[in-house]
């Protein structure tokens, strides 16, 4: 007993509060599908919601409670290999296709598994400040947020493979009363800079360790690029021209058949996309969303500019406070620039050029918690900033999303970039 050990600034007390909060928002995402929707598994990438909920219930009963809860009884014994996600260190599970087929357990019966683990937790928190078991439940809570973005994307992707298009979340679209200033460049100088974290907060083991890295002097847009924009490189034939694009991104273009970003559709000439709301006439200010790394690199290209590494990204927005359009916003959807607002955190993640690779120092943790990010560090891109999905306490400057390259079901942007070596140029060419 006691409250002296603290993680981060959590006691035992307050990090109970936190986990009653985290767990309550995962049930109220959850909260308007019907037991039908919350089986559904439309794509490899995505997962149901009723999984989701048994998931990351799995993961405080697997990491937390049965290493460190003597009296703990778990719920079924076969959820251990039933909700296991990818830990080899803790054996087998199903296929990770077959999610969407398992109507049992019933989404009551994970209801019951979330609150006997819901309450073994608490009873935990209450008899021990071992800081180890802080940290656990910590990493628990961030894992489940990571999920919770998860339900979002994945139910969105469900029903838009649903033909009746229902909606989600029935927010009302944001009217904006001004489109966005135009983008202009930010520009840094480069030299020796510091990225990644330190400290005794919170962060996922790939964050780190805090290294140095040289940058040139780089420019960055003022905030993200439009649909409006993006619609003038659809316009421009930038989906037909092989030119333009990534050798396996022109591949993937040709084998998809991809006109357009994700969830747009053409109706009698309109542009309409697909948003958590229902179908919607594409609002051509907001930032556009749910593009792939290829789509982003190319319409970059075709811009004369590039997209930022992850470093550049890091540095630029160290001097900016977390806020912007997250998952509380309640609205789901990228908002439209405000004016002053750089959008560097949430609304959409950005894409970066940089591969995501283990930082100068990395090693993965010995066991299972070693498999959470390590081994993924192989064929994928870093986007960073977090989105309208991400929970606010959840993203940091120094955060790494990772997706592969043609990943677009995510709530996925652009932000362009551009070396200050071009501008300079620009510039001197103007004037001759
Ligand atoms: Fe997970």
């Amino acid at each position: 007993m006691g409250t002296a050990t603290k993680i981060g600034a959590h006691t035992s007390a307050g990090m109970a509060a936190r986990f009653r909060e985290v767990r309550a928002m995962t049930e109220n995402l959850a909260a308007p599908l019907s037991a039908e929707d919350q089986m559904v598994q439309s794509c490899f990438e995505a997962s149901p919601t009723k999984w989701h909920r048994a998931h990351t219930t799995w993961f405080f009963e697997t990491f937390v409670l049965s290493p460190h809860a003597r009296a703990y009884r778990s719920f079924d014994d076969r959820f251990r290999f039933f909700f296991n996600s990818y830990y080899d260190n803790v054996g087998d599970r199903p296929e990770r296709t077959t999610r969407g087929m398992m109507s049992r357990p019933s989404s009551e019966d994970v209801a019951r598994y979330r609150m006997h683990v819901d309450a073994a937790i608490e009873q935990l928190l209450l008899e021990t400040a071992d800081g180890a078991v802080l940290r656990l439940v910590e990493l628990g809570l961030n894992h489940e947020q990571q999920h919770q973005e998860l339900i979002v994307t994945d139910i969105k992707h469900a029903f838009w493979t649903n033909p009746l298009h229902p909606a989600y979340w029935p927010s009302e679209a944001h009217n904006a009363t001004a489109p966005p200033s135009p983008a202009t460049w930010l520009e840094y100088p480069g030299g020796i800079a510091e990225v990644g974290h330190s400290g005794p907060d919170f962060a996922f083991d790939n964050e780190g360790p805090r290294h140095k890295v040289f940058l040139l002097d780089y420019a960055i847009a003022s905030r993200l690029v439009t649909n409006g924009e993006y619609l003038e490189f659809v316009q421009d034939g930038g989906y037909e021209t092989a030119t333009l694009w990534l050798s396996e991104g022109w591949e993937t273009v040709r084998a998809n058949r991809w006109r357009a970003p994700l969830y747009w559709h053409l109706r009698d000439g309109d542009w309409y996309y697909f948003t958590c709301g229902g179908d919607r006439k594409l609002n051509v200010d907001e930032p556009v969303c749910h593009v792939s790394y290829f789509e982003a690199d190319a319409y970059a290209r075709w811009r004369g500019a590039r997209l930022p590494t992850e470093f550049e990204w890091e540095h630029a927005a160290q001097g900016h406070a977390i806020s912007g359009n997250f998952l509380e916003s309640g609205l789901v959807n990228p908002r439209v620039a405000k004016p002053g607002t750089t959008q560097l955190f949430g609304d959409c993640w950005e894409w970066t050029s940089s591969a995501y690779s283990p930082y100068p120092g990395f090693r993965a943790a010995e066991g299972a918690l070693g498999e959470y990010n390590g081994k993924f560090m192989c064929n994928q891109y870093v986007l960073r900033g977090g989105s309208c999905a991400t929970p606010q306490s959840h993203i940091r400057a120094t955060y790494r999303n990772f997706f592969p390259a043609q990943t677009r079901w995510q709530f996925s942007g652009i932000r362009l970039a551009s070396d200050l070596s071009n501008h300079a140029e620009a510039r001197s060419s103007d004037g001759r």
